[in-house]
Formats: structure tokens, C-alpha cells, sequence
């Protein structure tokens, strides 16, 4: 298998919109590509009747899956937004945020991420990512933008509210849309659960507890048929998760 193919994200579209609503119709879309060797959920959440959408999370080698998602839907990016600053979650950035000529939103908590992306893994030295995996990271500092707790965005016709959940990292963030008309609302978790888990707290500056606080805090009081679109793995809903995650049971 060439080498382009073994690299070839694997492409996942979802949108949960209307019912009988075309995949690529008019109107609100969440599309997710999977990225890179830590297989990360990457979305681009837009409007397609406005021709807007933002990024979230663009993971490893996540450029060009990421520009051609916007051509498909015909949207122009006014922003990327980061869950937290893990590397596999902001592997593509500095090569998007240049290309698009974008802001980039990431929690302070999490800057020390963004200037180092090495110190997420523990003591490592900081040219480990270049030596070990090639990237030569190349951050446009000057774009970032600062997340903070109860935050709202208002970025391609959507109100996102941003909710800060330490725990996985210091900066770690969710995106909540509750305004979707007769859709279900939707959040953006990053890893601070996933269907049937919750994100790792081992990494340096992690908390356990700091994480279990903020899902109570946060993902609890969310209406169970919120949709969930987690930094790995599948979609889920808060409802499901509230019965079914045995992490979630035992704060219920
Ligand atoms: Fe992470």
C-alpha cells in the first residue's frame, strides 16, 4: 500500500440534521475526519445556507481533509477552535490558521501546550516531535485568542458556549450549541468523555478529580438528548451516556 494510502484519513460524515434533510443540503452541518496515528476526531461545524463554518480540533496531517471539507460545503472558515492543546488535536493548526488567515481560540490554561507540545507527553526534550514524528512546530502566536468559562462565540451564524473543564489538561474546553431549532443540541467534549469513558488524567498537569468536577459540573445538567461529539471515538448522547458510562454512573 502506498504510502499516501496508509495516511489517508479516514473520512466520516455526520449531520444531524432534519429528518429527510440531504447530506449536503442547506443548513447546519457537523462534519468529523478521523486524523493522524492517535486516530482524533477532527470536526468543521457549519451553516451551509450562510457558507460558514469554524474548525475544531484539526489533529495530524489534517490540512488538506480539513480545506477540502470546507470546498465540499462551500464555507469559509472564520475560526479554529481547540478543545485543549494536546498535539493530536492541534497538530494542523499553524498550516490552517496561515492558510485561512483565522483566529486560533485556546484556554490559556493551555498554553504551555501550545508553546511546547512535547512537555503534553512528560519530560521530554523539546525537539522530541521533530526528531521522532517530523513536525516542525511553527505556532502562529499571534493569532491566538483567549477561551474563557461561560464565553460565547458567535461564529458562523451559530452561538457556541464555551465551557472550561480541567481535568484531562489545565485549558481543557467544551463547545456547547444549544440553540439548533428543532435539532438536537450538541456538544463538542474534546476528551473530557467519550461514549462509554472519560478522557485520561496521567498526562502531566492532569486532574482526576479537577475532570470529575467538571463533568458533574458541566456535562450533567445537559438535556439527555444532546448529541456528543468526542475528541475519539463515536458520537453518543448525554442520555446514554448518564446510564450507560459507568464513569458518569457514579456521579449520578
Ligand atoms: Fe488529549
Amino acid at each position: 500500500m502506498a504510502r499516501e494510502d496508509r495516511r489517508r484519513p479516514e473520512l466520516l460524515l455526520s449531520t444531524p440534521g432534519r429528518p429527510g434533510r440531504a447530506p449536503d443540503g442547506e443548513g447546519r452541518f457537523c462534519d468529523r475526519v478521523v486524523l493522524g496515528m492517535w486516530q482524533a476526531n477532527c470536526y468543521v461545524l457549519g451553516d451551509a445556507s450562510l457558507g460558514t463554518a469554524v474548525v475544531v480540533d484539526p489533529g495530524q496531517d489534517g490540512g488538506p481533509e480539513v480545506l477540502r471539507l470546507l470546498a465540499h460545503r462551500g464555507a469559509d472558515c472564520e475560526a479554529i477552535l481547540l478543545t485543549h492543546g494536546h498535539i493530536d488535536h492541534i497538530w494542523s493548526v499553524p498550516e490552517l490558521a496561515r492558510r485561512l488567515d483565522v483566529p486560533v481560540l485556546l484556554h490559556p490554561g493551555d498554553r504551555w501546550l501550545w508553546d511546547d507540545p512535547a512537555a503534553g507527553f512528560g519530560d521530554l526534550p523539546p525537539d522530541t516531535l521533530r526528531t521522532q514524528l517530523g513536525l516542525d512546530w511553527d505556532p502562529p502566536t499571534e493569532r491566538l485568542e483567549d477561551l474563557r468559562d461561560d464565553q460565547r462565540l458567535s461564529l458562523a451564524g451559530m452561538r457556541l458556549r464555551v465551557r472550561h473543564t480541567p481535568g484531562h489538561t489545565p485549558g481543557s474546553c467544551v463547545f456547547h450549541l444549544a440553540d439548533t431549532g428543532d435539532d438536537a443540541p450538541l456538544l463538542l467534549s474534546g476528551d473530557l468523555i467519550f461514549a462509554g469513558s472519560v478522557g485520561r488524567t496521567d498526562f502531566p498537569r492532569g486532574s482526576w478529580q479537577d475532570q470529575m468536577d467538571a463533568i458533574a459540573r458541566v456535562v450533567l445538567p445537559l438535556e439527555d438528548r444532546t448529541v456528543v461529539h468526542s475528541g475519539h471515538g463515536p458520537q453518543t448522547t448525554v442520555g446514554v451516556e448518564r446510564v450507560s458510562n459507568p464513569f458518569l454512573r457514579s456521579l449520578v
